[in-house]
């Protein structure tokens, strides 16, 4: 009697890679990074955010600096932060941040996003920003890494370790720290009622659940994945928080399966990306809830009868329920309903699940793509 038994295979915990157990390990990641950080009164603690409290109601301004898919995390927490905390916040390359001679005072708080804590270029940003005498937050997922000790405080993830070079669980973990901040940000400075805080958070825990959901649906989106193996292009489109979203789904299949792959903001269709589209062409639409404020929805739902006017095939994340998409998708992926601002955490779930399969229909190594390393950790 034998067994066949690698130890790689074991820690996959008998996924096919490192990536789809991460994407599984993802509502854990965000329960994880939520647990423990209300008190008995339903009010946010965040003890690690060792800056004084009278420095953070004093910030006038955040700057997020980050590379890759903790970028992407970035761009979601602006839209979150400057709507609760009615602080303005940029989201910037490291890279670039550090090279441009950015305004940052002491009322600057400067935050830092990384999964490793060690690339370098993210970290010669955070020495660069302290130089200046901002204060810096590190977002970080590893523990003991430089970018925290480098920063004046640091709210870790609690993803766990992610070993597929594409991010996902990081990713999640990421966006949900931002969202802490910016709540915590709000109930310092006022911004936003305790009752009105208790719902958001409500609705934040209840994302672990939703995004089980998602996952329980896997097998819809891998078919798909499997039939357009050999498109040689896809695009991906998203307005407001959607956008990020749309970025993050055309890296993931840059990443792993080498496809051509670009993410818009669906606004800007008209001004250029339209010209791409004919025949056949594939284009990921993320449509926002149809129960939020203003025209978001409905925007949307025009922008995908723009594409499928020129010929595109439409692959519509829309949440359940969503109707009003349905005339003008070809495949509808349905996410659980979740408040615009927090929709991200489900919205780039069928995203990453369409990358990885895709990759592995082609006889690729899902974890360990070409050209790329997990952790950059030279200039
Ligand atoms: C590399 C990885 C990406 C990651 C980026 C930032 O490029 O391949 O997946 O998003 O670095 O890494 P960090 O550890 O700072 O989040």
């Amino acid at each position: 009697f034998t067994v066949d038994w690698d130890a790689s295979a074991a820690v996959k915990d008998g996924f096919d890679s490192f990536m789809d157990k991460e994407i599984h390990d993802q509502p854990k990641a965000v329960a994880d990074t939520l647990l423990g950080r209300t008190d008995a009164t339903g009010a946010l603690v965040l003890d690690e955010l060792r800056i004084p409290e009278s420095t953070l109601r004093s910030i006038d301004k955040i700057i997020v600096i980050a590379c890759g898919t903790a970028a992407y995390s970035g761009h979601v927490a602006k839209y979150a932060i400057e709507h609760w905390c009615r602080i303005p916040v940029e989201v910037e390359l490291a890279h670039e941040f550090r090279y441009r001679d950015p305004i940052l005072t002491a009322r600057t708080l400067v935050v830092a996003i990384s999964q490793s804590g060690e690339t370098m270029d993210t970290l010669m940003a955070v020495r660069h920003a302290r130089e200046q005498g901002a204060s810096v937050l590190a977002i970080v997922n590893t523990n003991g890494s430089t970018i925290p000790r480098e920063s004046d405080a640091v709210l870790y993830t609690h993803a766990g370790p992610e070993v597929a070079v594409a991010s996902t669980k990081a990713f999640l973990a990421q966006i949900t720290a931002c969202y802490l901040l910016g709540l915590y940000l709000a109930q310092l400075r006022g911004t936003k009622f305790a009752d009105e805080l208790r719902e958001i958070l409500h609705e934040l825990q209840a994302l672990p659940d939703k995004i089980q959901h998602v996952l329980d649906g896997e097998a819809a989106v891998r078919e798909v994945a499997q039939a357009m193996k050999d498109e040689p292009s896809f695009l991906f489109l998203g307005r407001h928080v959607g956008y990020p979203v749309a970025l993050e789904g055309a890296l993931k299949l840059k990443e792993i399966a080498y496809i051509h792959a670009e993410g818009f903001a669906a606004g800007e269709l008209k001004h250029g990306p339209i010209a791409l589209v004919d025949e056949g062409q594939p284009v990921f639409v993320i449509a926002p809830s149809p129960r939020g404020r203003d025209q978001l929805h409905h925007k949307v739902v025009s922008n995908i009868q723009e594409v499928r006017a020129r010929g595109a095939r439409t692959l519509v994340i829309a949440e359940e329920g969503d109707e009003a998409v349905a005339p003008y998708a070809d495949i509808v992926f349905r996410v659980p309903q979740t408040p615009t601002l927090l929709s991200p955490l489900v919205a780039v779930v069928p995203l990453q699940i369409f990358a990885s399969e895709l990759a592995k229909a082609k006889g690729l190594d899902v974890d360990q793509p070409r050209n790329l390393a997990k952790s950059v950790t030279v200039e």
